[in-house]
């Protein structure tokens, strides 16, 4: 009641009429009566009851209404709209695959669709109830007629609006009156209450309709902003952890590193290298000139050194070993002037070289040529120096290296 206004001056003298209310004690009386007066062909008029009364729709001529057509085609929207949604972003926006699983797919996206048919059809019923009865209906002029409170109790009610075209202050009391109810009452205007909303409940409405939009404006935002933090975590997932990555400051230990480093005294499993020849290609620190005694020379060890060979070492040394490799063609070519050439592993010097310390230049390289010893196999290196001595030997060879019967072909 604080709403209400003091009347004005243009509203003083007897307020108009709304309508004629009459009272009944029994439903089936009201059905009587409301069958009357809808035969009379009036349209603004309606009944009340403390419950539901059967077979008053048809009494009062009360169509079935439209909410269900409007919300079967909210419920087929909100169908339309989870189908293209989840189309549009897994399978045409964004397609991700997710093992091998069929970009779209009906039953995969059928939770959607049942929920978004029911949220669109559930709100839709809402409103449109709301609006079909002009709700929300924040005063009414029956609200001060004494009697009418027992609408709610054991009375039944029928009220005649004033503003049907149809009405006629005489005959319509004399219709009324025809219906034998208890009473007949002239429901005047309500000059008094405003038929307007609460100002609270409507800022309320449009602080909740805004800030329901904080989320929508936020992603928006994240789509077109770039930003080096991670996104805020109100539930913390494994992509974002308190963690020490290798190579990085770390003040738990004295030394400041993450990565710790092993014990020196601990060898690996198998990583025991105790055979200096065999290992380093050195015999109490000299190199050494033979392969070592556990690695055995037969065709098999030399066919592999081929083929390690033309893996490893052809791209810069050549299939000849002479140094004439592709890169070293190319970089020949690009002519910079910072190329160092890869050596001729036929010249003498190299001819002469301790297999132990081609090994070794294998093994951490030398110089400008890089270290193979991480790729390639200690045994796989040395079928490599094997392959590589029957090179220098085809380079170096002497018409007297031959068998008789091969020199009189030449
Ligand atoms: C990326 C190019 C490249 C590859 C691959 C390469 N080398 Fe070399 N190698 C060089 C260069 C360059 C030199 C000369 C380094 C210098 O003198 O600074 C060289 C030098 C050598 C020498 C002479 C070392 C010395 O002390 O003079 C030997 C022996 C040798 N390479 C063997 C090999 C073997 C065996 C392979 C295959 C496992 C191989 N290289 C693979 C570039 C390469």
């Amino acid at each position: 009641m604080s709403d209400s206004h003091e009347p004005q001056a243009s509203d003083s003298g007897p307020p108009p009429l709304h309508g004629l209310l009459a009272e009944y004690r029994t439903p089936a009386e009201l059905l009587r009566a409301s069958k009357k007066v809808r035969d009379a062909g009036f349209s603004r008029w309606d009944t009340f009851s403390p419950f539901p009364v059967h077979g008053i729709d048809k009494a009062m001529g009360i169509k079935m209404t439209i909410l269900p057509w409007i919300v079967l085609g909210a419920g087929l929207t909100g169908l339309a709209t989870a189908i293209l949604l989840q189309w549009w972003t897994n399978a045409y926006d964004y397609p991700w695959l997710v093992s091998g699983k069929p970009l779209w797919s009906i039953p995969a996206n059928v939770p959607i669709m049942f929920e978004l048919t029911v949220l669109f059809g559930g709100v839709t019923t809402f409103i449109a109830m709301l609006v079909l009865n002009n709700l929300p209906f924040p005063s009414h002029p029956l609200d001060h007629v004494r009697r009418f409170a027992r609408a709610t109790d054991d009375r039944f009610f029928l009220l005649i609006e004033a503003a049907d075209p149809k009405f006629d202050e005489t005959d319509t009391r004399a219709l009324i009156d025809a219906t034998h109810p208890i009473a007949v009452e002239g429901v005047p205007e309500d000059r008094k209450t405003s038929d307007k909303l609460p100002t609270g409940i409507i800022y309320s409405l449009v602080i909740v309709t805004v800030m329901s939009a904080v989320p929508f404006a936020l992603a928006a935002k994240a789509r077109y902003t770039k930003s080096r933090s991670t996104r805020v975590h109100i539930i913390q997932d494994m992509d974002s952890q308190p963690k020490y990555k290798a190579q990085r400051e770390n003040p738990v230990f004295s030394d400041g590193r993450s990565t710790r480093l092993p014990d020196p005294e601990t060898v690996a499993v198998g990583e025991l290298r105790e055979d200096d020849h065999f290992w380093r290609g050195q015999d109490h620190g000299a190199w050494v000139r033979t392969f070592p005694p556990t690695f055995r020379v037969d065709e098999a060890a030399m066919l592999r050194g081929q083929q390690r060979f033309g893996i490893y070492c052809t791209p810069c040394h050549g299939f000849g070993g002479e140094g004439n490799g592709m890169v070293a063609k190319r970089a020949d070519e690009l002519a910079q002037g910072t190329w160092t050439p890869p050596s001729n592993l036929t010249d003498e010097r190299i001819r002469n070289m301790p297999v132990g310390e081609i090994f070794n230049t294998i093994t951490n390289g030398v110089r400008n040529m890089p270290a193979y010893g991480p790729q390639i196999p200690a045994s796989d290196r040395w079928a490599i120096i094997l392959y590589l001595r029957a090179l220098e030997r085809g380079h170096a060879g002497k018409i007297a290296d031959l068998e008789p019967a091969e020199r009189t072909g030449l």
